[in-house]
């Protein structure tokens, strides 16, 4: 069978997505072949498209996608033709595409009651919202902690579980129209940054009584990671968990004494997500926060897929908001 995709000969600029026609198998033994429903777009999609992290070359793009089951490899079990499911990574990127052949043990379930947009919007952005608040740092009623990026994807789920905890949230943002985002989407004190040379520390420490935030979540890494060392209360916890600026500089471990001793991580979801009972389980909690109401995902921007380039080209320019989807 064939179907459209993206494929990538070089990493570069946006250009460097190719719309191809491609072949696609018949499923093996453990596989089953998808018609994708809605992609989901990450950030990470563009940092690997540039180079900044490792991708297979060529090959194609994208690790986050809903859609059918279509055909069920010989032998496989658990899983039937008509199928709703949706992925959050695999052995190959491929989820910018019309059809793929996907391992049935990578596949999450969806509950009827997601629809296949909202999946594509929420499983990665918000099985990342759930580790970083359940298990890198432990949001407790009566914390304080520091959202970057608090209008983007991650960013509003984060915002609204967050409240839902107890905590209070403070959210970094780079305009006035994002700071209203994330104060419609649980984020008590948003604080409005330049660009440029983002400054949050000072006003962070006003609103901590002086203290400091239990957590720093810092997504956007060289340009903000001395702000949000800054930041911190004693024995808190700075977490970089993206690079949107470029990779946080080297930590000169011995001068973390001085700034009260914080823990310090670099949190991938890989690490998160270590086997499919681990993936399952993050899933079931970020699938009861939205089905409880706590968490409402934003699909605040949906492209045909194959304008993905375009999709790219604006969430690099910081022109999106909440979750964006591609559609097949
Ligand atoms: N480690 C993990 O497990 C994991 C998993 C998923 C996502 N992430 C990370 O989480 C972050 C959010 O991902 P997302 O897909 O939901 O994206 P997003 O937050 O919707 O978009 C990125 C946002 O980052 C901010 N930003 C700051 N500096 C930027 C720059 N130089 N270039 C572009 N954006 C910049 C912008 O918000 P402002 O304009 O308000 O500054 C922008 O809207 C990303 O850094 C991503 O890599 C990490």
């Amino acid at each position: 069978m064939k179907a459209n995709a993206f494929r990538l000969y070089k990493t570069g600029g946006p250009s460097v997505l190719k719309w191809e026609t491609v072949d696609v198998p018949e499923p093996k033994q453990g596989e089953v072949r998808l018609r994708h429903t809605a992609v989901g777009l990450n950030l990470a999609d563009t940092y690997r498209r540039i180079g900044l992290y490792p991708m297979k070359i060529p090959g194609g793009i994208g690790n986050e996608a809903v859609g059918v089951v279509e055909a069920v490899g010989p032998g496989t079990r658990g899983i039937k033709v008509g199928d709703r499911v949706g992925y959050i990574g695999g052995k190959t990127l491929d989820g910018y595409s019309e059809r793929r052949i996907a391992t049935v043990s990578d596949l999450i379930p969806l509950p009827d009651g997601i629809k296949d947009r909202t999946a594509a919007a929420a499983l990665l952005k918000g099985i990342t919202a759930q580790y970083l608040l359940r298990d890198s740092y432990k949001v407790k009623k009566g914390d304080t902690i520091v959202v970057h990026a608090a209008a983007g994807g991650v960013g509003l789920i984060m915002c609204q579980w967050a409240n839902s905890i107890g905590a209070t949230v403070i959210g970094i943002v780079s305009t006035k129209e994002k700071a209203k985002i994330a104060a419609k989407n649980g984020c008590h004190h948003p604080i409005v940054v330049s660009r440029t040379k983002p400054k949050f520390a000072k006003k962070v420490r006003e609103l901590t009584n002086g203290e400091g935030a239990h957590c720093i979540y810092d997504s956007v890494g060289k340009d903000t990671w001395a702000e949000s060392l800054a930041s911190v209360r004693l024995r808190g916890s700075v977490i970089n968990f993206g690079s949107a600026s470029g990779n946080p500089p080297l930590v000169d471990i011995a001068k973390t004494g001085p700034l009260g001793s914080p823990y310090i991580a670099r949190c991938a979801l890989v690490n998160y997500t270590t086997s499919r009972a681990e993936t399952m389980r993050r899933a079931r909690d970020l699938f009861n926060a939205i089905e409880s109401g706590a968490v409402k995902i934003r699909v605040n921007q949906r492209y045909p897929l194959k304008d993905a380039a375009q999709a790219h080209k604006d969430i690099e320019a910081r022109k999106t908001t909440g979750s964006t989807v591609l559609i097949p």
